[in-house]
Parts: structure tokens; sequence; C-alpha cells
């Protein structure tokens, strides 16, 4: 990873700033720390991390030398309550950004997943801290699986990860994948903060690998199986189960049946 080839190719305010470390605990953890001492757009990127984070109390695979684990610190100001907006627009933005690097079909797995032919390549992992109905701040944690060979992974996750080299066979530079998703984010972070909800749903359901499926969401209510219909203007999914009831998803983890 070479920080200064990154911030050469920094183009606006997110990424303006990046604190390198070899190793840390969880970028997202520092991220926590250094909010209230440092400037919007701050980023915290790591080698590699010793308790890396991911959704619902699981860990996040982060091993040295190949991959990309980064958490940017943002201050929205937008309601708690739409900070789901934060995950679609940062889920936007990064599949984007892999799409134009790579050429390769990324899709998003809700709520913020980013897949290739099913299989995880990125992860995203939002920490807020509020206040009275305010942000504070969030701390938007990615995890992008560039070089790494899945095969060296976890036995229960290797199945289900994937990386840009397994998917290419080729090598990126971890400093030009992670100054486009930054850059990327940049824009993308703009039309959040002007709450332009249309312009990020509707490109969320453009970029979406689930809308129109039958899946199954295994959610602390229960487990329910049904066709992803939509996501809503607040970021929930829209289920429509077999006989026809509407039911909407806020977290939990949606799986594509076969
Ligand atoms: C998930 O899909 O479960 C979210 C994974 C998020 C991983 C990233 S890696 C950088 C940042 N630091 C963490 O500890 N987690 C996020």
């Amino acid at each position: 990873m070479n920080i200064d080839e990154i911030r050469s190719r920094i183009t606006g305010r997110i990424g303006r700033e990046i604190f390198f470390y070899d190793t840390v605990d969880s970028t997202n953890t520092i991220g926590s720390e250094i909010a209230a001492k440092t400037v919007e757009g701050a980023v915290v990127l790591a080698d590699s991390q010793g308790r890396g984070r991911g959704r619902l109390g699981r860990a996040w695979v982060s091993p040295p030398g190949v991959n990309i684990y980064m958490s940017i610190i943002l201050r929205p100001d937008i309601r708690p309550r739409d900070a789901t907006l934060i995950t679609v627009m940062s889920s936007v933005a990064c599949a984007t950004a892999l799409r134009k690097m790579t050429g390769l079909d990324v899709g998003i797995k809700w709520p913020n997943d980013l897949t290739v032919k099913k299989k995880k390549l990125c992860g995203i992992l939002t920490d807020l801290k509020t206040e009275q109905n305010k942000i504070v701040f969030a701390v938007l944690g990615i995890g992008i699986n560039v070089n790494a060979d899945v095969d060296r992974f976890p036995e229960d996750v290797k199945s289900i990860a994937t990386s840009l080299r397994n998917e290419t066979g080729m090598f990126y530079s971890r400093s030009g994948i992670a100054a486009g998703v930054l850059n990327e984010i940049d824009g993308w972070y703009e039309i959040l903060k002007t709450m332009d909800r249309d312009a990020l749903l509707s490109a969320w359901r453009q970029l979406s690998s689930m809308l129109g499926k039958e899946v199954r969401a295994v959610t602390s209510r229960g487990v329910f199986s049904g066709v992803a219909r939509d996501i809503d203007s607040e970021g929930l999914l829209i289920l429509e189960l077999p006989a026809g009831e509407i039911m909407r998803i806020n977290s939990g983890d949606v799986t594509l049946v076969q």
C-alpha cells in the first residue's frame, strides 16, 4: 500500500487526511476514537486488522498485504432515522467504483454486501454516534478483498467469499483501488448531503442483485421467504411473502434462494 500514491490521486474531501497503520484491531474502532479530533472525510487505513468487525457481531477476515481495510469519518447533517441512507450511498459508491476499475459485474446484496456471482467481495459496516436525534459522526468502514486468495480464508468463509484476484486472476494496486473508491464516495456523499433520496435509491435499485428474486431473510423476528420487491425511502427491504403480504426488513441476513 502506497499512501503517497493514494494522496496524490484524491480529488475531493474524502481522503484529504489519511491515517495509516500497519496493523490495528479495527479501523472502525480507531475511527470512532479520533472522530471528534479530525476533519470530515478523514480516513483510517490499515494493512491488517487483528479484530476486524463485520455486521451482526461477526469477524471480518483481515490478513496483511492483500486487501483494503478503511474507515471514513463523516458528519452528515441528517436525522438518525435516515442513517440507512449512508449505507445505501456507500454501497452504491463502492459498487460503482469497483465496476469502473475492474469491469466486474459487482452487485449489491441488501443491505450492503457487494457481490460478484453471489460471492462476497466487499463488506461495509457503519458505526454511528448519535445525540439528541442528531448524528454526531458516522464511521463508514469498508473492507475489500483485493489480492487475497480466498482459498486461504477460514473454512466457513471461503465458500461464500471472493476477491478481485479470485475473479480475474489479476493482481491489483490496492492504492489505486482505495483512491478510486474514496473519490467515488466523495461524489455520492455530496448527493447524500442534499438528501436526494431518489438519486440514491434509483442507483441502488440498478445495482441490486436481488430485486424481483426469491430470497430468504433471517431476521430477529424470524425467518421469512419471499420475493425482494424494493427498498423503501429509508432503505428498508420490502419483501413480498407467498400469501402476498408485504413486510419490511430493517436488519438481518438476506440470501438469494437458488
Ligand atoms: C460486513 O459485511 O459484515 C461488514 C464488514 C466490514 C469490514 C470493514 S474492514 C474496515 C472496517 N473495520 C472493521 O473492523 N470493519 C470494517
